[in-house]
């Protein structure tokens, strides 16, 4: 299995909307951070976004570099890099 790419060493706040489905980029080629474009699959065919809904409206911070244990939120794993 191919590496994530690591589209950014810092997480980006987004507001997210309760009972709204996103689709998060898990492999870091997408131009749309931190959301899927659909470019895993023809650069990192390994991977596939991970979908979630929003439990309630407001800000999060989601992961840009793909090291989270805790996807699609940062878990703090961009400090290490
Ligand atoms: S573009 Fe990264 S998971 Fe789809």
């Amino acid at each position: 299995m191919s590496e994530a790419k690591i589209a950014a060493k810092a997480p980006v706040k987004v507001t997210l909307e309760e009972g709204k489905k996103y689709a998060f980029c898990t492999c870091g080629y997408s131009d749309k951070q931190p959301f899927c474009d659909g470019s895993h699959r023809e650069d990192a065919p390994d991977f596939k976004s991970y979908k979630f809904e929003a439990e309630k409206d407001g800000d999060v911070w989601l992961c840009q570099c793909k090291q989270t244990d805790s996807a699609p939120f940062c878990d703090g794993a961009h400090k290490d890099l």
